[in-house]
């Protein structure tokens, strides 16, 4: 026949974590084998003594306070901390400690279990770090791809810009030199001068697509204005744009991003909102600066936030992170989307 004591014995051992009971005085009542492996002593040596005389002096002390606390408390009480392990090495354990009580409910004693969550820790840490390290790549990334754009964008406008306005003056000068060769001479000249004056839009507006020049010349107050003024050409949206009475001059990396933020804002209400408003709202304190976009349409709900195929919404909150900002969207079905983004000074 099996003791109580024996049985309590067999439960405990089986348990991988380490487990214990002690008496109102902190001395070892019952320790299981992980217990005993992990002090590198034996049973003997432990029962009967306390965790001072068990563990180092201040791991020690640390468990006769919280053994105290649990007594005084009645509560039980749930921590994770770090200590050394039976190879030596620092490990995390997740410890549990319980007041024991008796038959009339008294304490008389606690019951601790303590396991080691070291694995987790770990690949808690790794989750962690390969977060940071993706964000950080992130943020190289689109700055590599901001500033190719922007030289990309120079190009253009001043290598191909400037072929195009010599040629399209070479056409005038000819059309000068030769008045009246013949009429299809002159068709054919009038029709080269037409591609070349579309051509030279189209440059410009794909190197202002690119980056707009504006930005670096005027500032976001400006580029912003042509941004919605071309939104409202080509969408039909009409569009308020509310800006702060006197514009703060903002750093490259600010202005930067709230365009690029409002660029896709509204690349996404003209892909997605079915919207016949918009109003862009920048504003600013003394510690931050505010851009809201918000739209009359139809709105989004949660599947379509997190449906996660779409990188915009992504781009966007990313940017404001890393310039130690955030960002916040508000929106229901059939009730608009608000955009909102604060980044500090
Ligand atoms: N202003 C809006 N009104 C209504 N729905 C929107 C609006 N903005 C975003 N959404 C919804 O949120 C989803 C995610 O937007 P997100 O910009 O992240 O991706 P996307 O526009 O679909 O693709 P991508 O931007 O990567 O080209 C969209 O597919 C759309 O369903
Ligand atoms: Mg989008």
């Amino acid at each position: 026949m099996f003791t109580h004591a024996t049985m309590q014995k067999a439960i405990l051992n089986n348990i991988p974590d380490q487990a214990w009971l002690k008496d109102l005085e902190s001395r070892y009542i019952l320790v299981n084998e992980a217990f005993v492996a992990a002090s590198g002593l034996t049973e003997q040596d432990i029962l009967g003594k306390t965790p001072a005389e068990v563990w180092p002096t201040d791991w020690g002390m640390r468990y006769m306070d919280t053994d105290r606390t649990v007594i005084a408390s009645g509560q039980r009480m749930r921590y994770e901390e770090q200590r050394q392990g039976p190879d030596g090495q620092l490990h995390w354990y997740d410890t549990i400690k319980t007041p024991m009580r008796d038959l009339q409910g008294m304490i008389t004693g606690t019951v601790g279990i303590s396991r080691d969550i070291t694995d987790r820790k770990l690949m808690e840490q790794e989750l962690l770090e390969s977060r940071t390290r993706l964000r950080e790549l992130s943020a190289y990334l689109q700055s590599v791809r901001e500033e190719e754009r922007t030289r990309i964008s120079r190009e253009l406008h001043d290598e191909l810009g400037q072929s195009l306005t010599a040629i399209r003056l070479g056409l005038g000068v000819m059309e000068a030199q030769e008045p009246a060769v013949s009429e299809a001479w002159r068709k054919n000249l009038d029709s080269l001068k037409a591609i070349t004056d579309t051509t030279v839009v189209a440059v410009q507006r794909i190197a202002a697509d690119l980056r707009p020049p504006l930005l670096d010349e005027l500032g976001l107050a400006a580029t912003m204005e042509w941004l919605l003024e071309s939104f409202t050409s080509r969408t039909g949206v009409v569009h308020e744009l509310l800006l702060p009475a006197s514009p703060f001059q903002y750093s490259a990396e600010i202005s930067t991003a709230l365009f690029r933020i409002m660029q896709e804002a509204l690349t996404n209400i003209s892909r997605h909102g079915q919207a016949t408003q918009v109003v862009v709202d920048l504003a600013e304190s003394d510690e931050a600066v505010t851009l809201k976009i918000i739209d009359n349409g139809r709105g989004m709900d949660e599947a379509a936030r997190a449906s996660g195929k779409g990188l915009g919404l992504m781009g966007m909150r990313e940017r404001s992170i890393m310039l130690g900002g955030r960002l916040d969207i508000t929106s229901r079905p059939g009730a608009g989307t608000r955009i909102e983004v604060r980044i500090p000074k």
